[in-house]
């Protein structure tokens, strides 16, 4: 099973450890992919060196601006990331296929760095970019993912529907649940206090 964080609303702590301006998001580098893919092979308990190759393929999608990758840090660690990639229906998808658009397709934060605000870091600056060509962002979950949910609804992402097909995509020990996030409406302000620039 992956691993979903436990649901607990309002847990957040203040953590004077970690003050919020040495958390950062930017771009992903080469040197931070072997990082991005080990935080990512844990969380889905699957090997690190099949996570490399994935993630080296969305950095060159991400260089030709066909996708999106970003890192999260915390006190210059790289702590978690983010990622966005562009769907377009195959030919001969059934009916209820997800549409063609831009698609948050996962975000990651370590354990040890969660509930700091990271999370929510990587999503606006995602939909930031997003926003620069669409009109829309859509993102799916696994309907057991309260953490999740949550945390894509303080950004504006309301559900559209839980009959959908998404190439590839099954939800453990559930059903998926299939949002879109309208961008011509006005987020809440970023709580990050250094966003870099992105590409
Ligand atoms: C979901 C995840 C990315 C959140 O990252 P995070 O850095 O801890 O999140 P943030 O600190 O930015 O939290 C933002 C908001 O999201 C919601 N949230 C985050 N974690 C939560 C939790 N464990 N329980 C309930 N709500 C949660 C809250 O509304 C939170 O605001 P608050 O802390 O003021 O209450 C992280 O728990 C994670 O990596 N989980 C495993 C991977 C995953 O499920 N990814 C999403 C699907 S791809």
């Amino acid at each position: 099973m992956k691993d979903f964080a436990d649901y607990t609303p309002g847990a957040r702590k203040p953590d004077p450890s970690t003050p919020s301006d040495h958390l950062a998001i930017r771009p992903a580098a080469p040197p931070d992919l072997p990082k991005i893919a080990a935080i990512a092979a844990l969380r889905e308990k699957e090997p690190v060196h099949e996570w490399r190759s994935v993630i080296e393929r969305i950095h060159a999608q991400a260089l030709r601006g066909r996708a999106l990758l970003l890192v999260a840090e915390n006190a210059g660690e790289v702590a978690g990331f983010g990622k966005v990639g562009y769907f377009a229906p195959p030919l001969a998808s059934p009916e209820n296929v997800s549409p063609t658009g831009w698609y948050l397709t996962g975000v990651v934060v370590s354990p040890a760095h969660r509930r700091r605000g990271l999370g929510l870091m990587l999503t606006m600056a995602r939909l930031d970019w997003i926003a620069e060509r669409s009109h829309e962002a859509f993102y799916f979950a696994n309907a057991h993912n309260r953490a999740s949910i949550d945390l894509h609804h303080a950004v504006g992402f309301e559900e559209l529907t839980r009959d959908f097909y998404h190439p590839n995509v099954r939800f453990e020990g559930g059903s998926g649940i299939l949002f879109r996030c309208k961008l011509s409406v006005k987020r809440p302000e970023r709580p990050a206090k250094r966003i870099e620039r992105m590409p």
